[in-house]
């Protein structure tokens, strides 16, 4: 089965070759942090290392190539120190206190492969470090306190965060569209909007083009997590790579048990043409941007 849709770009090869961009910087950045403790090295290389998709990470990349036409150095901090956050948010996600799940990008869960102590402090690591490598490893000093702004809003208590704790706290409720809305809205698009604007600070965008990126990745990451909960209830764990119909299991407030599946796949499409609409400022030069609208739609993992 194709990942991801056929279209008229080559949409996986064009991912695959930003991964690998995303895959250097990380690689780079630890390597270059011998006194980084052997265990907690070990735990993060595991999962930073298990194939994953680098959605966010690419996202970085696109969005400085959008504004720039090039991937700035800070493009790549920026990518690294996203993929970083979204790791540790998988690590505690997958924990017996939060989803507790075995299975991670097709291989044991950080705290099957270690224990829960490590993945615990893994996550931590992971954390704290995407931090320390763009207050570290970025020249204009503007920029870095930017990307780190950005960062920490978008994964914090107000963020990423807020949504992990009410879809937790929303675990055997009955849920409603606007409980869903809240819950999507912070735990995965404020982080798909935060890659996008992520990416033009990094390549010295105008306000303007800021705005118009983060209205564009908000979009773009309910259609991610809409698609997550439809594939939760029609994929399979082996192409998955994650425990499968564990949403239901849970009593998850997912769009499928709000809506049901036809209208949460409606609702999918219309914040594809959404996600489209916010490019208008733009010309060809975001038709990548576009075609990963369509592919997180229509993407069967
Ligand atoms: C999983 O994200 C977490 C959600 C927000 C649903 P991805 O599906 O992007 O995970 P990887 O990085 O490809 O494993
Ligand atoms: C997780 O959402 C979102 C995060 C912030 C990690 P899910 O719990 O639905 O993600 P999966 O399905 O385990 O990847
Ligand atoms: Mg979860
Ligand atoms: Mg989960
Ligand atoms: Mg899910």
């Amino acid at each position: 089965m194709q990942d991801f849709p056929a279209c008229g770009l080559d949409f996986a090869a064009a991912l695959a070759q930003k991964a690998q961009i995303v895959n250097e910087s990380l690689n780079a950045l630890i390597e270059d942090r011998p006194q980084i403790q052997t265990s907690i090295r070990k735990a993060m290389l595991y999962t930073l290392n298990t194939p994953g998709k680098r959605i966010r990470s690419a996202l970085v990349l696109w969005s400085c190539e959008l504004i720039r036409g090039e991937i700035t150095p800070a493009a790549k901090v920026a990518a690294a120190a996203m993929e970083m956050i979204h790791t540790y948010s998988l690590i505690h996600d997958d924990l017996p206190a939060m989803d507790n799940d075995d299975m991670r990008r097709g291989q044991p869960s950080c705290h099957k492969a270690f224990d829960e102590a490590t993945a615990i402090l893994a996550g931590d690591a992971l954390l704290t470090l995407a931090f320390e490598i763009l207050a570290k490893e970025i020249d204009n000093p503007a920029t870095a306190v930017g990307l780190i702004r950005t960062l920490a809003e978008v994964a914090g208590p107000a963020g990423m965060i807020a949504g992990q704790m009410a879809d937790l706290e929303g675990e055997h409720l009955k849920g409603s569209a606007s409980q869903l809305r809240t819950i999507h809205l912070n735990k995965t698009a404020k982080m798909f909007a935060g890659a996008a604007a992520m990416g033009a600070l990094a390549g010295g965008a105008h306000p303007v083009q800021i705005e118009a990126l983060l209205a564009y990745g908000l979009k773009l990451g309910l259609v991610f997590q809409v698609a997550d909960d439809l594939l939760d209830v029609s994929g399979t764990t082996e192409h998955l790579g994650k425990t499968a119909g564990k949403d239901a299991q849970q009593g998850k407030i997912t769009y499928p048990k709000v809506v049901g599946m036809k209208e949460s796949r409606r609702v999918a499409a219309a914040l594809t043409a959404e996600a489209v609409d916010a490019l208008d400022a733009f010309g060809p030069e975001a038709d990548i941007l576009r075609h990963l609208a369509t592919a997180l739609l229509e993407r069967t993992r």
